[in-house]
Parts: C-alpha cells; sequence; structure tokens
C-alpha cells in the first residue's frame, strides 16, 4: 500500500481530488494521504472535511494535514503537487495587468504565465529538494502551473530528480474527441501528439485496431470545433474557460486544417478576440474566487460542522483520474502510454534537444520513455520555437535575476505587440510580485 502526500493541500481542487484516490483505491490501494501547504489556515478550512472523507471510506488510511515539510515528506511513494505561489488573488493581478494594455491575460498563456512562472520556479524547486531529503525513492507527479515554465526549470535546476511534469488539458479535450468520435472511453484511442504544454497538436487518433479517425475529427471541428454540434457555437466566449472556449478550436482548425490544435492556442493566435471578449474587470481568477472557491470552502465547512460527508455535494474529480494512471504506471509498471512533459532529446527530430515538450511517452517503473515524433512543419516548429525561448528566457531571467531576460521574454510572446507595451507590463508585474520575484 502507498502513502501520498498533495502539495498545495489548501486548493479548492484537494478535496475532489482526495475523493478521486478513494475511488481508485482498487488501482492504487494507500495506507496514507497528507496534505502538505504553508497556509495553515487555508489548508485547515479543507482538513477536517477530508478528513472525515477518509475516514468515513477507510479508516484504515491514516489522514494528516500539516504545514511541517519532514512530516509532509517522510515516508511518501507519490508526491501529488499542485502548488499556487500567491494564489487566487496572484492570478488576479497575472490576468489584470496585461488587459490594461489590451493584451491576454490568461494565467499560463503570455504575460500571466511568465509572471507565474516567476514566484512558481522556487516553489516548485523548494518541494522537490524537501522530498528528496525525506523520501529519496519518492515520484513527484508534478501539475504545478504554469507547467512548460516550471517543467524548464526542472530539467535545468534539477535534472536527475524524480519528477514527472504533466497537464491534464489534453485529457479535457480527448474526453471530448472520445464523444465527437463515438468512442465511449478516451483510453480506446491512441493518439500521437506533439508541441509544448498548452500549446500542442493531435496528429493522429487511432482505435483499438488501428483505424485512423484524424480526418473525420479535423472535419468535425472545422464545422463546431472541440464540442458536439448540440453544444453550439455561438461565439459566446465570456466564461473564458477552456471547456467555454473550446469552440474557438473551429477558428484554429481553419488556420491549420491538417492537425487538431490544443485549444490554448487561441491566446496565441486569436489574442484580439479573447482580449474582446475578456472583462478586464473580472477574469478567470474572479469567476473562481467566486464559483468553485466559495463552493468548496462552503461544502467542507458544512462537512465538518455536520461531522460527515454523507450527501455531500463534492463530486470526484474524474478529470484527475490521470494521476492514478500515473501513479499505477509507475508503481505497477503498467506501460501505460501517456503525454508528459519531458526532455525532447531528439524525439521531435528538428527541435531544439534541451526544449520541454508535450508528446507521448511510456510510463513504467523507472519511469518514462518517450516515443519518436520525427520532424514537425514550419509553422508548428516556428510557433514553438518562438514559445519555448519565452519559457527559457524566463527562467534565464529567474536565474540570473535579469531584468533584461524578463523583457525580452515578454517581447518574445506572440501574446505582446512590442517591447514598448513589454516594458510596461514588466515594470507593473514587478511592482505586484515584490514579496516573490527575485530581485531584477
Ligand atoms: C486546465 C489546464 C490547467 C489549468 C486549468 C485552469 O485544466 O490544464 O493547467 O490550471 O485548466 O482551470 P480554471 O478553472 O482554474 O481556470
Ligand atoms: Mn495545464
Amino acid at each position: 500500500k502507498f502513502s501520498v502526500v498533495i502539495a498545495g493541500g489548501g486548493s479548492t481542487y484537494t478535496p475532489e481530488i482526495i475523493l478521486m484516490l478513494l475511488d481508485n483505491l482498487d488501482r492504487l490501494p494507500l495506507r496514507a494521504i497528507k496534505l502538505y501547504d504553508n497556509d495553515e489556515e487555508r489548508q485547515g478550512r479543507l482538513a477536517e472535511a477530508c478528513g472525515i472523507i477518509v475516514k468515513e471510506k477507510d479508516p484504515n488510511i491514516e489522514f494528516t494535514a500539516t504545514t511541517d515539510p519532514e512530516t509532509a515528506y517522510t515516508d511518501v511513494d507519490f508526491c501529488l503537487a499542485h502548488i499556487r505561489v500567491g494564489q487566487l488573488p496572484m492570478r488576479e493581478k497575472d490576468e489584470k495587468i496585461p488587459l490594461k494594455y489590451g493584451v491576454v491575460g490568461q494565467e499560463t498563456c503570455g504575460p500571466g504565465g511568465i509572471a507565474y512562472g516567476m514566484r512558481s520556479i522556487p516553489g516548485v524547486l523548494e518541494n522537490i529538494e524537501y522530498m528528496e531529503k525525506y523520501s529519496p525513492n519518492c515520484w513527484m507527479l508534478n501539475y504545478s502551473n504554469p507547467a512548460a515554465i516550471v517543467a524548464e526549470a526542472c530539467r535545468r535546476f534539477k535534472p536527475n530528480a524524480r519528477v514527472i511534469n504533466i497537464c491534464d488539458m489534453p485529457i479535457g479535450m480527448e474526453n471530448n474527441i472520445a464523444k465527437i468520435l463515438g468512442f465511449n472511453d478516451r483510453k480506446e484511442m491512441t493518439v500521437r501528439y506533439f508541441g509544448l504544454n498548452h500549446f500542442g497538436w493531435w496528429t493522429s487518433i487511432k482505435d483499438k485496431d488501428g483505424n485512423e479517425y484524424i480526418d473525420k475529427l479535423l472535419e468535425h471541428q472545422l464545422k463546431y470545433g472541440n464540442t458536439l454540434p448540440d453544444e453550439g457555437n455561438n461565439g459566446d466566449y465570456t466564461d473564458n474557460s477552456w471547456y467555454e472556449t473550446a469552440k474557438k478550436v473551429k477558428d484554429l482548425t481553419a488556420l491549420d486544417p491538417t492537425m487538431a490544435p490544443n485549444s490554448y492556442f487561441q491566446y496565441y493566435l486569436f489574442g484580439d478576440d479573447m482580449v474582446a471578449h475578456t472583462n478586464p474587470e473580472y477574469t478567470r481568477a474572479n469567476q473562481v474566487m467566486d464559483g468553485r472557491e466559495k463552493r468548496v470552502f462552503g461544502e467542507c465547512a458544512r462537512i465538518a460542522e455536520a461531522g460527515t460527508a454523507e450527501g455531500t455535494s463534492l463530486e470526484i474529480g474524474i478529470h484527475a483520474s490521470f494521476i492514478v494512471d500515473l501513479a499505477t504506471a509507475l508503481a505497477f509498471n503498467t506501460h501505460e502510454r501517456m503525454l508528459l512533459i519531458v526532455r525532447n532529446n531528439g524525439a521531435i527530430e528538428n527541435f531544439d534537444k534541451d526544449a520541454m515538450v508535450e508528446i507521448p511517452c511510456i510510463v513504467g517503473k523507472d519511469g518514462y520513455e518517450p516515443i519518436t515524433i520525427g520532424t514537425i512543419p514550419t509553422f508548428q516548429k516556428g510557433l514553438m520555437e518562438e514559445q519555448v525561448a519565452v519559457e527559457k528566457l524566463t527562467v534565464d531571467a529567474y536565474e540570473q535575476g535579469s531584468y533584461h531576460k524578463l523583457w525580452q521574454a515578454l517581447t518574445l510572446s506572440k501574446t505582446v505587440p512590442s517591447a514598448n507595451v513589454a516594458k510596461k507590463i514588466l515594470d507593473d508585474y514587478i511592482e505586484a510580485n515584490k514579496e516573490y520575484w527575485p530581485e531584477l
């Protein structure tokens, strides 16, 4: 039986991830679940309810919530890391500052991701160090954002660490693809995909007999995007959550009808539309704080008060079951094929060996083995080269405390129109991130 620690225990996602873990005990049997966060008060508001949920499911699973790294990281097999340095109020700033200048305001794409990356790097590195110190055989399954920049920092500063960087975005889209193509489950599909995190394309979708479905998918997406026809395509992007904006995949597919894009390209390639549909005074961070955060914290308070989780409105975070897939693959050598963010190392032949790319890998007990992609076309290569430079410059800026490197990163981002605008955004971000960023 395994012991897991959830780093970022105070996340709004934590209770639903715990429910998901408890729902998968037949695949991944657990002896301990620990929550770890550096914000005792916030984590505390979820912990009591989580303890009740765990106890009611299986009283033999030991439950702990702690702010002490040694307690958190001692005797653990898996660390599920989803930390958010600066929490949602800083996400709000990441999003609102660029919008002041008419630039995309998103937590991982464009300036917001760069700002968030500068905050996340030290937090993730610190957690890796605790893990290495207290449980050197533990695997960190890291989905802390912004995953692309965090992964580049892991490659550079912790090249041998037992960290696997993964994102749920392609999985969310594959759930839609499966529905579009008439599969019962996305796991019936074998996909080829390449790119960077939040920045990639599907080039093949096959069924178990090897029949190819990509053309059928592209044809569908040219009409409806990454949604079913009855989900409509009314161009209402005001929600700004990725699943709402999956409709924009229609326009993205029109731009290159040879492969199926990740919907996050809307921020890079149709940034003007996204800005036009975003309220600069009320962004996704506000929606999350007023919606998911209130709902989850409210329900956890109710459970703690009632002393039972019976009849809870909290749902199993099925979208997060990829974490169990990954842990199971590592624990039981299942050789499951999964999209991971890994060092390119020649998998994409005509692309930087030292770039962190998102590609299919086979996962087993010693880690992962990437699948070869071959050469990629000029449009995709051009976009990826620009974006990977943004990610690398951000990590350079963090490493060297360099104002210029960060200004260059912002200037190079496809979402930013000029060095002029980049500088304004940068200067506002420096002011907003005084507590978090190294001095530039
Ligand atoms: C997807 C992405 C995550 C991102 C999340 C944002 O799941 O893969 O990287 O954090 O969307 O969702 P939210 O509801 O917080 O806007
Ligand atoms: Mn993601």
